[in-house]
């Protein structure tokens, strides 16, 4: 931690997107010039002025840490002000914080990407960097559940990662209209039938809580170890370095211990009902 972690950086928007009906990104360039490094996992607390500041994680490339690209749902009052945020606007930059995928870890292995919603955006960092060494990989499969059509999240990029890199992507949705020809249930049956090798595959997990913690034990009962397991918690934080103590979780502190932890690590706090 250092002084500067307290002190928001000024970036400009420079072009948004509408993504789904309440979901859009923004891309983000630094007023001072400097580029923001991370690793695929981590977050930022991106505050809107005059309207508050909240945790989100990054969602753009790590090898083009001069633009920060970020996937923000408008669930309430700040993620509001910052997902309708215009190009030109100000925003203030902290982070980035927190522990990241270590997708590396994967590496001459076969990845199993598993996301719900809003989960693809934190784990787009690290799907763009086993892209850019896919030859590293085994086999890579993104499982991916949405609610509705509607609300797949970066379905074009999704089609371009299947077509391009050679990523086995497997779409479904809870509920489709009359007409959708693609799967409906759970992302957690996408699991039981997936094609990889889970003695040594590598799991990075991203979705609401439930999802998260269905997927875990899927992914276990498929054979692989939990320390092999990964997941992004979400809590709420205000400081995001270890000082205030919002994000705690139970010995935890979500913001310098997390958001990613591995499912060893995270197996007696999700069996509680409420952590
Ligand atoms: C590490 C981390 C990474 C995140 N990454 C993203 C991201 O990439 N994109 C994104 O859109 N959101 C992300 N979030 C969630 C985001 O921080 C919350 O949606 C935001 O704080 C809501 O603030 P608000 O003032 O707009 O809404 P509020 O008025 O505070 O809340 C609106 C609703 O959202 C619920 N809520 C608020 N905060 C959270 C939370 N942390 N987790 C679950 N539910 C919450 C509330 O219970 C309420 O129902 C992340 C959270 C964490 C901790
Ligand atoms: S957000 Fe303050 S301790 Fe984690």
């Amino acid at each position: 931690m250092s002084a500067t972690d307290m002190l928001p950086r000024g970036f400009r928007v420079i072009a948004t997107r509408r993504d789904t009906h309440d979901t859009h990104s923004l891309e983000l360039a630094p007023l001072d010039g400097e580029p923001l490094d991370f690793e695929p996992g981590q977050f930022t607390m991106l505050l809107a002025f005059g309207a508050g500041e909240v945790p989100i994680s990054i969602s753009g490339d790590p090898a083009r840490p001069e633009v920060l690209h970020q996937t923000i749902r408008d669930v309430g009052s700040v993620s509001h002000a910052l997902a309708t945020a215009a190009p030109g606007a100000v925003l203030g930059v902290r982070g980035a914080f927190g522990t990241g995928w270590e997708v590396e870890r994967g590496r001459g292995a076969d990845v199993v990407v598993v996301a719900g919603g809003i989960g693809l955006a934190p784990l787009r960092p690290a799907i763009l960097r086993i892209v850019a060494a896919r030859a590293e990989y085994g086999r890579v499969v993104l499982l991916y559940g949405a609610r509705n059509p509607e609300e797949i999240l970066y379905a074009e990029e999704q089609r371009t990662w299947a077509a391009r890199h050679d990523i086995d992507v497997e779409v479904t949705v809870d509920s489709g209209p009359y007409g959708w020809r693609g799967r409906v249930g759970l992302v957690t049956q996408l699991i039981e039938r997936a094609a990889f090798d889970a003695q040594r595959a590598l799991a990075l997990v991203c979705g609401p809580e439930v999802m998260m913690r269905h997927s875990a034990r899927a992914l276990v009962d498929r054979g692989m170890a939990p320390d092999r397991v990964r997941l992004s918690m979400e809590r709420n934080m205000k400081c995001g370095i270890g000082l205030c103590g919002h994000c705690q979780l139970r010995e935890f502190f979500c913001c310098v211990d997390g958001p990613v932890l591995s499912y060893d690590r995270l197996v007696p706090l999700l069996a509680l009902a409420e952590v």
